[in-house]
């Protein structure tokens, strides 16, 4: 008897000393797990370009192989709800940087182009505008740029570089300043033909017209001086027309630009190994700064037409060249991913993945082959802000952190991963300016279930084109249109006959009242819903009314980066790595770092 007392006392001594130690061992990693989160973590972003969200394994696709993106979801969170500021390069990009609706920063057009389309264009982001990657490197972050930019080079001359990434915050820079269009590689086409395609026949017959007119006033013997000045006329319309066309075909020379930093290294750029070359210099940095907190942003060129895959993919996957780039883009981040577990630094980066838009789906390639991705089962694409165009694939892995298998389908921005990092890297939020997005971590790490975006406006350039409300104490997804694009064919799915839609005049429809649908029932927005539908129709559209005032009122008047003045070709500012005469021409990618690791 006293000996089991004995023992029992002993053991009851010994189990509560275990359950302490259990505690203190629990409190210790309640504390580093706190501490994780506020101790600068490095960030790498992934961004593909135009990729669809239903092209991705992890969102359900089956055909297309993405197993390393797949893994990534699947170690970390799913953003099911995760929404573009801008159905366009330039504005999305510019708000994903800024944390700011583009439209704050001029990055938002009155006419047709919602993007820049040259090199020596003096529109971009302005200075007076913060990245998080200037934030994150004022607090000691190494920071780089590899691939894709979009948002400008110049302003008055060809060396103040004041809209490039390194005036931006980024210490290092190699990639592409502009974009990748299908006129960066022969034989796959022009945007520029593809968008005009509706312009360009009656303008031919308006050509053939005057021809005739011309031959009859000939006929008829009217007046000399009459046909001389219309010959003239006639002269001077072709000589511009040609040097039009000349100009059009050195678009690749003049604009399809790889530079390491401030240089060219080649104009135009070889897509031969591109992805290669991307993946290397993503390890390098890796590598060089695995020490210290670092920011890279991997900024594909994929799955943007002109699409392009290396000897390896090309062929191997089931959809062709588009799907072959894709897988390409998935190894490429496989490859990068492997450096960060090889260097230990897994547990200490915050990754994430995601699309600057929706897949452009009126993309088919001169041979009739589908070019533009997957959008899964929502309506519309890139250009448009149908689901389609903003609902993009959204990933964060933060292992110990976020996740696993973590899934998060409240609406959240690419604009949120601004205040996300600067809070992570210890910095305050500006105070000076409007930040949109909203710290993630709380819906991350759980401790919220809630996404702070009541409201998401969703802008076609600078036309506020529809806004979506989620009220705090319902599960509804409010989504308002005041005017939708014209699909054209009327039937299909997109702006087939412009190749994209756009945003004003006879390209849309207008709304009043608007459109309303409920995402929350109907994601593929197909039932609009009226006041005999939904009772709460008026109230709905005012509570949208009264926040849509609210924010209009906030935007202050700021100049126009993509005004007709801004993305018009400046020949004074063309970067240009040989002389003129050698067609801008020149091949030298040589890295002269390479052998240091
Ligand atoms: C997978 O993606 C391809 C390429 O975009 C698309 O054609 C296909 O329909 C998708 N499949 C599924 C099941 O989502």
């Amino acid at each position: 008897m006293r000996m089991e007392e004995g023992t029992f006392k002993m053991f009851s001594s010994i189990s509560k000393k275990m359950i302490f130690l259990f505690h203190m061992l629990f409190y210790l990693w309640e504390a580093s797990k706190a501490n994780k989160t506020v101790s600068k973590p490095n960030v790498v972003i992934f961004m593909a370009d135009d990729l669809g969200i239903g092209d991705l394994g992890c969102f359900g696709n089956k055909t297309l192989r993405t197993p390393n993106i797949d893994k990534l979801a699947s170690e970390g969170a799913m953003l099911t709800q995760h929404i573009a500021a801008s159905p366009l390069c330039s504005p999305s990009r510019a708000a994903f940087l800024t944390g700011r609706y583009s439209i704050r920063s001029g990055i938002a057009s009155i006419h047709r182009s919602g993007v820049f389309l040259f090199s020596g264009s003096s529109g971009g982001l302005p200075s007076e505008e913060t990245t998080f990657a200037k934030l994150l490197q004022q607090k000691g972050y190494s920071t780089a740029l590899i691939g894709k930019w979009h948002l400008g080079i110049y302003c008055n001359s060809s060396s103040d570089f004041c809209h490039h990434p390194l005036s931006h915050g980024f210490d290092y820079f190699y990639g592409i300043p502009v974009t990748n269009l299908r006129d960066c590689k022969p034989g796959h086409g022009s945007v520029f033909i593809e968008g005009c395609k509706m312009f360009i026949r009656p303008s031919l017959q308006f050509i053939g017209i005057a021809l005739i007119s011309l031959k009859a006033i000939h006929y008829l013997g009217l007046s000399k001086g009459l046909l001389r000045a219309l010959g003239y006329l006639f002269l001077i319309i072709s000589v511009l027309l040609g040097l039009l066309l000349l100009w059009w075909y050195s678009y690749r020379y003049l604009n399809c630009i790889l530079m390491r930093n401030h240089t060219i290294i080649q104009q135009p750029w070889i897509y031969e190994n591109l992805t290669q070359r991307f993946t290397e210099e993503a390890k390098r940095f890796i590598k060089r700064n695995s020490e210290a907190p670092f920011l890279l942003f991997l900024s594909y060129p994929q799955v943007h037409t002109a699409l392009f895959a290396s000897q390896t993919f090309k062929g191997k996957s089931k959809h062709g060249l588009y799907g072959d780039a894709v897988e390409e883009m998935d190894w490429s981040i496989g490859e990068v991913l492997h450096v960060l577990d090889q260097w230990h630094l897994s547990e200490k980066t915050l990754v994430y993945f995601t699309s600057d838009q929706g897949a452009h789906v009126e993309e088919i390639s001169i041979n009739g082959e589908v070019h533009g991705g997957y959008n899964g089962i929502y309506k519309g694409g890139k250009s448009t802000n149908w689901e389609g165009g903003i609902r993009v694939p959204g990933i964060i892995r933060w292992p110990g952190v976020v996740g696993p298998d973590a899934r998060i389908d409240e609406p959240t921005s690419n604009m949120d991963i601004f205040p996300t990092v600067i809070k992570l890297a210890g910095e305050s939020l500006p105070k000076d300016r409007i930040i949109d997005g909203h710290d993630l971590m709380p819906l991350l790490q759980g401790n919220a279930v809630r996404s702070k975006h009541e409201f998401l406006f969703h802008y076609c350039n600078a036309h506020l084109n529809a806004v979506r409300w989620h009220p705090r104490n319902s599960t509804s997804i409010w989504k308002v249109f005041f005017f939708t694009p014209n699909f054209s064919p009327e039937d299909s799915n997109g702006c087939y006959d412009y190749h994209v839609c756009f945003c004003q005049g006879d390209f849309v429809t207008y709304h009043n009242p608007p459109l309303l649908f409920d995402l929350s029932k109907d994601p593929e927005e197909k039932n609009p819903l009226t006041p005999e539908t939904e009772s709460q129709f008026y109230d709905i559209i005012q509570v949208i009314q009264q926040a849509v005032n609210n924010h209009t009122t906030s935007l202050p008047s700021v100049p126009n980066q993509l005004s007709l003045d801004n993305i018009l070709w400046k020949p004074w500012l063309q970067p240009c790595c040989s002389s003129f005469l050698q067609l801008c021409y020149c091949d030298h990618d040589i890295d002269e770092n390479k052998d240091v690791l």
